[in-house]
Protein backbone atom coordinates (compact mmCIF):
# COMPACT_ATOMS: atom_id res chain seq x y z
CA UNK A 1 0.00 0.00 0.00
CA UNK A 2 1.12 3.76 -1.03
CA UNK A 3 0.87 6.31 1.59
CA UNK A 4 -2.43 7.77 0.56
CA UNK A 5 -4.08 4.26 0.55
CA UNK A 6 -2.21 3.73 4.30
CA UNK A 7 -3.92 7.28 5.54
CA UNK A 8 -7.08 6.73 4.02
CA UNK A 9 -7.83 2.88 4.43
CA UNK A 10 -10.42 1.36 6.58
CA UNK A 11 -10.35 -1.84 5.77
CA UNK A 12 -11.03 -3.97 8.92
CA UNK A 13 -12.46 -1.02 11.27
CA UNK A 14 -16.31 -0.73 12.08
CA UNK A 15 -18.42 2.21 11.46
CA UNK A 16 -21.55 3.01 13.03
CA UNK A 17 -23.54 5.47 11.04
CA UNK A 18 -26.64 6.90 12.96
CA UNK A 19 -29.74 8.24 10.86
CA UNK A 20 -27.91 5.82 8.48
CA UNK A 21 -30.94 5.26 6.53
CA UNK A 22 -31.57 8.54 5.98
CA UNK A 23 -30.11 11.00 3.14
CA UNK A 24 -26.72 11.93 3.48
CA UNK A 25 -26.61 8.87 5.96
CA UNK A 26 -26.32 6.74 3.37
CA UNK A 27 -23.49 8.47 1.53
CA UNK A 28 -21.62 8.97 4.36
CA UNK A 29 -21.45 5.05 5.21
CA UNK A 30 -20.78 4.80 1.19
CA UNK A 31 -17.56 6.28 1.59
CA UNK A 32 -16.55 4.38 4.63
CA UNK A 33 -17.15 1.22 3.13
CA UNK A 34 -15.56 2.17 -0.23
CA UNK A 35 -12.85 2.41 1.91
CA UNK A 36 -12.97 -0.68 3.58
CA UNK A 37 -14.96 -0.79 6.68
CA UNK A 38 -17.56 -2.76 7.67
CA UNK A 39 -20.80 0.06 8.33
CA UNK A 40 -23.58 -0.70 10.61
CA UNK A 41 -26.35 1.79 9.61
CA UNK A 42 -28.51 2.56 12.83
CA UNK A 43 -32.13 4.00 11.85
CA UNK A 44 -35.59 3.91 13.36
CA UNK A 45 -37.38 0.89 11.45
CA UNK A 46 -39.54 2.97 9.70
CA UNK A 47 -36.53 3.78 7.40
CA UNK A 48 -35.52 0.23 6.79
CA UNK A 49 -31.71 -0.10 7.53
CA UNK A 50 -31.63 -3.43 7.02
CA UNK A 51 -32.35 -3.09 2.81
CA UNK A 52 -30.47 0.30 3.05
CA UNK A 53 -27.47 -1.55 4.52
CA UNK A 54 -28.09 -4.79 1.80
CA UNK A 55 -27.89 -2.09 -0.73
CA UNK A 56 -24.83 -0.84 0.58
CA UNK A 57 -22.99 -3.98 0.89
CA UNK A 58 -24.02 -5.03 -2.58
CA UNK A 59 -22.15 -1.50 -3.88
CA UNK A 60 -18.90 -1.46 -1.87
CA UNK A 61 -18.07 -4.79 -0.51
CA UNK A 62 -17.50 -5.31 2.97
CA UNK A 63 -20.12 -6.68 5.18
CA UNK A 64 -22.67 -4.22 6.45
CA UNK A 65 -25.34 -4.29 9.01
CA UNK A 66 -28.34 -2.37 9.22
CA UNK A 67 -30.56 -2.37 12.99
CA UNK A 68 -33.46 -0.58 13.58
CA UNK A 69 -33.65 0.94 16.92
CA UNK A 70 -34.05 4.78 18.58
CA UNK A 71 -31.14 7.01 19.43
CA UNK A 72 -33.04 8.40 22.19
CA UNK A 73 -33.19 4.83 24.37
CA UNK A 74 -30.27 3.68 25.88
CA UNK A 75 -31.67 0.76 26.18
CA UNK A 76 -31.79 0.58 22.46
CA UNK A 77 -28.06 1.82 21.68
CA UNK A 78 -27.03 -0.76 24.44
CA UNK A 79 -28.46 -3.54 22.67
CA UNK A 80 -27.41 -2.02 19.57
CA UNK A 81 -23.85 -2.06 20.37
CA UNK A 82 -24.20 -5.75 21.86
CA UNK A 83 -25.06 -6.41 18.26
CA UNK A 84 -22.56 -4.95 16.81
CA UNK A 85 -20.11 -6.51 18.88
CA UNK A 86 -21.41 -10.06 18.69
CA UNK A 87 -20.86 -9.97 14.85
CA UNK A 88 -17.65 -7.76 14.19
CA UNK A 89 -16.19 -7.96 17.79
CA UNK A 90 -15.02 -3.89 17.33
CA UNK A 91 -16.21 -0.44 17.10
CA UNK A 92 -13.61 1.93 15.64
CA UNK A 93 -15.99 5.02 13.91
CA UNK A 94 -18.87 6.37 15.63
CA UNK A 95 -20.96 9.23 12.87
CA UNK A 96 -23.56 10.65 15.42
CA UNK A 97 -25.76 11.87 12.23
CA UNK A 98 -29.07 11.61 12.82
CA UNK A 99 -31.26 14.32 13.72
CA UNK A 100 -35.16 15.64 13.05
CA UNK A 101 -34.50 17.91 10.09
CA UNK A 102 -37.94 19.38 9.17
CA UNK A 103 -38.47 20.87 5.89
CA UNK A 104 -38.92 24.47 6.49
CA UNK A 105 -39.54 25.82 2.92
CA UNK A 106 -42.28 22.40 2.51
CA UNK A 107 -43.97 24.53 5.43
CA UNK A 108 -47.62 25.63 4.81
CA UNK A 109 -48.12 29.38 5.18
CA UNK A 110 -51.09 29.58 8.28
CA UNK A 111 -49.39 26.92 9.72
CA UNK A 112 -46.53 28.91 11.67
CA UNK A 113 -45.60 26.35 14.29
CA UNK A 114 -41.88 26.69 14.06
CA UNK A 115 -42.04 29.91 15.13
CA UNK A 116 -40.35 30.79 18.63
CA UNK A 117 -43.74 31.81 20.16
CA UNK A 118 -45.60 28.92 18.78
CA UNK A 119 -42.68 26.39 18.95
CA UNK A 120 -44.37 23.46 20.94
CA UNK A 121 -42.45 22.30 23.46
CA UNK A 122 -42.67 18.73 22.61
CA UNK A 123 -40.81 19.62 19.18
CA UNK A 124 -38.49 21.18 21.67
CA UNK A 125 -37.88 17.95 23.57
CA UNK A 126 -37.97 16.12 20.51
CA UNK A 127 -35.59 17.16 18.27
CA UNK A 128 -33.03 17.67 21.38
CA UNK A 129 -33.39 13.93 22.30
CA UNK A 130 -32.68 12.92 19.01
CA UNK A 131 -29.96 15.58 18.05
CA UNK A 132 -28.23 15.93 21.32
CA UNK A 133 -28.87 13.86 23.60
CA UNK A 134 -28.78 10.72 21.26
CA UNK A 135 -25.51 11.91 20.41
CA UNK A 136 -24.62 12.21 24.19
CA UNK A 137 -25.80 8.16 24.60
CA UNK A 138 -24.41 6.89 21.77
CA UNK A 139 -20.65 8.57 22.13
CA UNK A 140 -21.02 7.17 25.86
CA UNK A 141 -21.97 3.29 24.83
CA UNK A 142 -19.81 2.85 21.46
CA UNK A 143 -17.03 5.10 22.51
CA UNK A 144 -16.18 3.08 25.78
CA UNK A 145 -15.80 0.47 22.93
CA UNK A 146 -13.23 2.60 21.67
CA UNK A 147 -11.84 3.61 24.93
CA UNK A 148 -11.08 -0.74 25.52
CA UNK A 149 -9.15 -0.69 22.32
CA UNK A 150 -6.99 2.25 22.94
CA UNK A 151 -8.61 3.87 19.67
CA UNK A 152 -11.35 5.45 18.08
CA UNK A 153 -13.16 8.31 16.28
CA UNK A 154 -16.41 10.13 17.07
CA UNK A 155 -17.39 12.19 14.31
CA UNK A 156 -20.57 15.07 15.07
CA UNK A 157 -22.52 16.04 12.56
CA UNK A 158 -23.31 19.86 12.62
CA UNK A 159 -24.70 22.02 10.46
CA UNK A 160 -23.13 25.76 8.93
CA UNK A 161 -25.98 27.04 11.56
CA UNK A 162 -23.79 25.46 14.27
CA UNK A 163 -21.44 28.52 13.51
CA UNK A 164 -24.15 31.06 12.27
CA UNK A 165 -27.45 32.37 12.24
CA UNK A 166 -30.29 31.20 9.95
CA UNK A 167 -31.13 33.39 7.40
CA UNK A 168 -34.40 33.68 7.82
CA UNK A 169 -35.08 35.55 5.21
CA UNK A 170 -34.76 32.19 3.34
CA UNK A 171 -38.36 30.78 4.36
CA UNK A 172 -40.45 33.90 3.77
CA UNK A 173 -43.37 33.12 1.52
CA UNK A 174 -44.79 36.19 -0.18
CA UNK A 175 -48.64 37.83 0.95
CA UNK A 176 -48.32 35.88 4.53
CA UNK A 177 -48.61 37.84 7.59
CA UNK A 178 -44.98 38.58 9.67
CA UNK A 179 -46.57 36.51 12.36
CA UNK A 180 -47.19 33.93 10.13
CA UNK A 181 -44.17 33.62 8.15
CA UNK A 182 -42.14 30.09 8.51
CA UNK A 183 -38.53 30.27 9.68
CA UNK A 184 -36.22 27.66 11.01
CA UNK A 185 -36.91 25.95 14.01
CA UNK A 186 -35.15 27.39 17.33
CA UNK A 187 -33.82 23.76 18.23
CA UNK A 188 -32.11 23.22 14.88
CA UNK A 189 -29.38 25.59 16.18
CA UNK A 190 -29.23 24.78 19.73
CA UNK A 191 -28.57 20.67 18.50
CA UNK A 192 -26.45 21.52 15.99
CA UNK A 193 -24.09 24.44 18.31
CA UNK A 194 -24.16 22.46 21.46
CA UNK A 195 -22.87 19.35 19.40
CA UNK A 196 -19.71 21.37 19.10
CA UNK A 197 -19.91 21.91 22.83
CA UNK A 198 -20.22 17.95 22.63
CA UNK A 199 -17.08 17.21 20.53
CA UNK A 200 -14.56 19.74 22.20
CA UNK A 201 -15.99 17.98 25.41
CA UNK A 202 -15.32 14.32 24.88
CA UNK A 203 -11.80 15.24 22.40
CA UNK A 204 -10.36 16.11 25.79
CA UNK A 205 -12.06 13.82 27.84
CA UNK A 206 -10.78 10.58 26.24
CA UNK A 207 -7.52 11.88 24.24
CA UNK A 208 -5.06 9.66 26.51
CA UNK A 209 -7.63 6.28 25.30
CA UNK A 210 -7.09 7.46 21.78
CA UNK A 211 -10.29 8.54 21.03
CA UNK A 212 -10.30 11.17 18.21
CA UNK A 213 -13.65 13.42 18.50
CA UNK A 214 -14.46 16.11 15.85
CA UNK A 215 -17.53 17.69 13.67
CA UNK A 216 -18.26 18.90 10.47
CA UNK A 217 -20.32 21.53 9.67
CA UNK A 218 -21.95 20.52 6.22
CA UNK A 219 -24.14 23.74 4.17
CA UNK A 220 -27.98 22.86 2.79
CA UNK A 221 -27.94 19.96 0.20
CA UNK A 222 -29.30 20.20 -2.97
CA UNK A 223 -32.87 17.66 -2.41
CA UNK A 224 -35.53 19.26 -4.24
CA UNK A 225 -35.89 22.00 -3.09
CA UNK A 226 -38.28 25.01 -4.36
CA UNK A 227 -36.63 27.38 -6.96
CA UNK A 228 -37.85 30.03 -4.37
CA UNK A 229 -36.04 29.11 -1.74
CA UNK A 230 -32.65 28.10 -3.80
CA UNK A 231 -32.70 31.19 -5.51
CA UNK A 232 -31.86 33.26 -2.41
CA UNK A 233 -29.54 30.62 -0.42
CA UNK A 234 -26.99 30.69 -3.74
CA UNK A 235 -26.98 34.12 -3.38
CA UNK A 236 -25.56 33.65 0.38
CA UNK A 237 -22.90 31.26 -0.92
CA UNK A 238 -19.64 32.39 -2.91
CA UNK A 239 -19.48 28.85 -4.47
CA UNK A 240 -23.53 30.11 -5.59
CA UNK A 241 -24.79 26.41 -5.65
CA UNK A 242 -26.16 23.95 -2.48
CA UNK A 243 -23.92 20.89 -1.91
CA UNK A 244 -24.69 17.34 -4.04
CA UNK A 245 -25.60 14.64 -1.48
CA UNK A 246 -22.09 12.43 -1.85
CA UNK A 247 -20.02 15.68 -1.85
CA UNK A 248 -19.16 15.67 1.82
CA UNK A 249 -17.75 12.19 1.34
CA UNK A 250 -14.58 13.52 0.92
CA UNK A 251 -14.58 15.46 4.44
CA UNK A 252 -15.87 12.44 5.70
CA UNK A 253 -12.99 9.66 5.25
CA UNK A 254 -10.74 12.68 6.40
CA UNK A 255 -12.21 12.82 9.65
CA UNK A 256 -12.64 8.92 10.19
CA UNK A 257 -9.68 8.10 8.86
CA UNK A 258 -5.68 8.26 9.72
CA UNK A 259 -5.26 11.16 7.49
CA UNK A 260 -6.46 13.51 10.12
CA UNK A 261 -5.07 11.47 13.29
CA UNK A 262 -3.25 14.88 14.53
CA UNK A 263 -7.07 16.51 14.43
CA UNK A 264 -9.20 16.31 17.50
CA UNK A 265 -11.82 19.11 19.13
CA UNK A 266 -12.32 20.74 15.31
CA UNK A 267 -15.02 21.13 13.49
CA UNK A 268 -14.66 21.56 9.74
CA UNK A 269 -16.57 23.95 7.81
CA UNK A 270 -17.67 22.76 4.68
CA UNK A 271 -20.22 24.79 3.14
CA UNK A 272 -19.50 26.82 -0.29
CA UNK A 273 -17.90 29.56 1.87
CA UNK A 274 -21.48 30.52 3.27
CA UNK A 275 -20.22 31.15 6.51
CA UNK A 276 -16.98 33.86 5.44
CA UNK A 277 -19.16 36.22 4.03
N1 LIG B 1 -29.56 17.74 4.39
C1 LIG B 1 -28.88 18.87 4.58
O1 LIG B 1 -28.93 19.82 3.80
C2 LIG B 1 -28.00 18.99 5.81
C3 LIG B 1 -27.13 20.11 5.93
C4 LIG B 1 -26.34 20.22 7.05
C5 LIG B 1 -26.39 19.26 8.04
N2 LIG B 1 -27.25 18.21 7.89
C6 LIG B 1 -27.28 17.22 8.96
O2 LIG B 1 -26.91 15.96 8.41
C7 LIG B 1 -27.59 14.93 9.12
C8 LIG B 1 -28.35 14.04 8.15
O3 LIG B 1 -29.27 14.84 7.44
P1 LIG B 1 -30.24 14.24 6.34
O4 LIG B 1 -30.55 15.34 5.41
O5 LIG B 1 -29.66 12.98 5.82
O6 LIG B 1 -31.54 13.95 7.21
P2 LIG B 1 -32.56 12.73 7.10
O7 LIG B 1 -33.79 13.20 7.81
O8 LIG B 1 -32.66 12.21 5.70
O9 LIG B 1 -31.84 11.60 7.99
C9 LIG B 1 -31.91 11.58 9.38
C10 LIG B 1 -32.13 10.15 9.79
O10 LIG B 1 -32.18 10.09 11.22
C11 LIG B 1 -33.11 9.10 11.57
N3 LIG B 1 -33.59 9.25 12.94
C12 LIG B 1 -34.45 10.20 13.41
N4 LIG B 1 -34.71 9.97 14.70
C13 LIG B 1 -34.02 8.86 15.05
C14 LIG B 1 -33.91 8.12 16.25
N5 LIG B 1 -34.58 8.48 17.36
N6 LIG B 1 -33.12 7.01 16.27
C15 LIG B 1 -32.47 6.61 15.14
N7 LIG B 1 -32.54 7.29 13.97
C16 LIG B 1 -33.31 8.40 13.93
C17 LIG B 1 -34.25 9.31 10.55
O11 LIG B 1 -35.08 8.17 10.46
C18 LIG B 1 -33.47 9.59 9.27
O12 LIG B 1 -33.25 8.42 8.51
C19 LIG B 1 -28.48 15.63 10.14
O13 LIG B 1 -27.79 15.72 11.37
C20 LIG B 1 -28.65 17.00 9.54
O14 LIG B 1 -28.98 17.95 10.50
C21 LIG B 1 -28.04 18.05 6.81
Amino acid sequence: MNRVQTLFDLSGRVAIVTGGAGLLGYHHGAILAAAGAHVVLLDLAVANPALRAEQLQMAHGPECLGLAMDITDEASIVEAKDAVMAKFGRVDILINNAANNPKVEDQKPGQPWSRLENFPLETWNGDIAVGLTGAFLCSRVFGQEMVKRGKGVILNIASDLAVIAPDQRLYRKDGVAEEEQPVKPVTYSVVKTALLGLTRYLSTYWVANGVRVNAISPGGVFNGQPDEFTVKLHSLIPMARMAEKDEYQGAILFLCSDASSYMTGQNLIVDGGRSVL
